[in-house]
Formats: C-alpha cells, sequence, structure tokens
C-alpha cells in the first residue's frame, strides 16, 4: 500500500475511534482499554467472577480485564500473564511470560495450588494484516488455552476465551464440549460489529 493510502486508513481509523462510544466511557471511567466493557458484558450474562474467585488472566496487557477483575475480587487471588509488559494493578500478579512456556505453566500451579476457579483469555496472535491467518493463529491460542485448561482448572472451574468465527469454529467448539459440560458462546455488544470476535464459554469439566 502506498505512503498516503495507508496514512488516509490510520487516519479514518483514529477518527472512528474517537467517535467510539466504549472507548470516550473508557476514558471517562479511567479504564485501561475499551475492551473493560466486554468483561463486563460477559460477565453479567455468565456470573464468571465471584469476590472470592482465584483467576487466571491470559494474554492481560495492557490490563482492562484485570482491572475490572481486581474490583471485583476482594478475598480471592488474581495471577496475570502476557508476553508485552502491563503498568502494575492493585491485588494483581502480573507474569511477563509466555504462556506456553513449562516454567509459566509450573508458576501457575504454584500460584494457585489446585485452587483456580476462572481462567479468562483474551489472547490475540498479532497481526499480519492477513485476517484469515490471524484469525487462525488467534484460534489456536483458544485451541491450546483449552487443552492447558485441563491441567489447571478445578472440575467445576470455569473458562472464557476470545475466538473467531473462522474455519475452524466447529472444530473448537468441538473440542470444547468435548472437555466440558456446558459450553456457550456470546459476543458482546461492545465487541466491534466488523470483527469475527467472539468468546466462548465453557463450565465444569465432563467426567471420564
Ligand atoms: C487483545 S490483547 C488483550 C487485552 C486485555 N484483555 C485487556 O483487557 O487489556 C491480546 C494480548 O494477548 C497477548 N498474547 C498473545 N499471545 C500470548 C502468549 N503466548 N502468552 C501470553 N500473552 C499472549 C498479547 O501480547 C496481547 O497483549
Amino acid at each position: 500500500m502506498k505512503k498516503s493510502k495507508r496514512t488516509k486508513k490510520s487516519n479514518f481509523w483514529r477518527i472512528k475511534h474517537r467517535k467510539d462510544q466504549f472507548f470516550k466511557k473508557s476514558k471517562t471511567l479511567g479504564y485501561r482499554s475499551r475492551a473493560s466493557f466486554k468483561l463486563l458484558e460477559l460477565n453479567k450474562k455468565f456470573k464468571i467472577i465471584k469476590k472470592n474467585s482465584y483467576l487466571l488472566d491470559l494474554g492481560s496487557s495492557p490490563g482492562s480485564w484485570s482491572q475490572i477483575a481486581s474490583k471485583i475480587i476482594t478475598t480471592g487471588k488474581i495471577l496475570s500473564i502476557d508476553i508485552k509488559k502491563m503498568e502494575p494493578i492493585k491485588n494483581v500478579k502480573f507474569l511477563n511470560c509466555d504462556i506456553f512456556d513449562q516454567s509459566t505453566k509450573d508458576k501457575i500451579t504454584f500460584f494457585f495450588r489446585g485452587q483456580l476457579d476462572v481462567i479468562i483469555s483474551d489472547m490475540a496472535a498479532n497481526t499480519t494484516g492477513n485476517k484469515s491467518l490471524d484469525s487462525i493463529r488467534t484460534n489456536q491460542l483458544c485451541s491450546e488455552v483449552l487443552s492447558l485448561s485441563t491441567k489447571i482448572l478445578k472440575p467445576k472451574g470455569v473458562l472464557l476465551s476470545k475466538l473467531f468465527m473462522g474455519d475452524d469454529f466447529i472444530e473448537i467448539k468441538n473440542l470444547a464440549k468435548s472437555i466440558f459440560k456446558e459450553v456457550d458462546f456470546f459476543k458482546p455488544e461492545s465487541s466491534r460489529n466488523e470483527s469475527k470476535e467472539t468468546y466462548l464459554h465453557c463450565k465444569s469439566f465432563k467426567t471420564l
């Protein structure tokens, strides 16, 4: 793309972003990004986070979801993980690492000691400009989180994960259904209409 076209396109997005009601509201309320509203809507629908929850936030940077979780959780524990840095949040332990490294998994196990109630994952792969490839790569993260959940979550625990409505959607839905008793999908109003993003909500492991 020529430089002038790229500039026009980025200006278009900047103006659109500024007009966005969730963006404006997030600034007013001191949230780190408009993503806060997605978790607020998801939590309203699924009642995921309780005041005593032990919660793991995957792909937490810049910290909007952790910020919301830290306001609800008063007697539980929060561990947030991202390969990008995150500014500190009161009562949130942050690890700057890759969730799929064995050493990270060991740290999660040590932190929660078998008491993990909730995993929230808003992880997304770095964008390449190719929407279909980006969707596949983010959905791979979702599949990997599903597998990881079987090793770290309590039997009646909850997993909430971002995913995209791509060709691999049914495959992921089937994987989730093979692991959990309850599986639902929900696209919050604050998720942009033009985005194929949705959220997977799973609860309670199936007994083998
Ligand atoms: C959409 S952002 C998350 C926004 C966040 N939920 C919030 O509310 O501020 C997606 C994040 O996933 C992180 N991510 C992607 N792959 C990861 C991995 N393997 N391990 C940890 N974090 C990862 C990215 O660095 C990025 O910060």
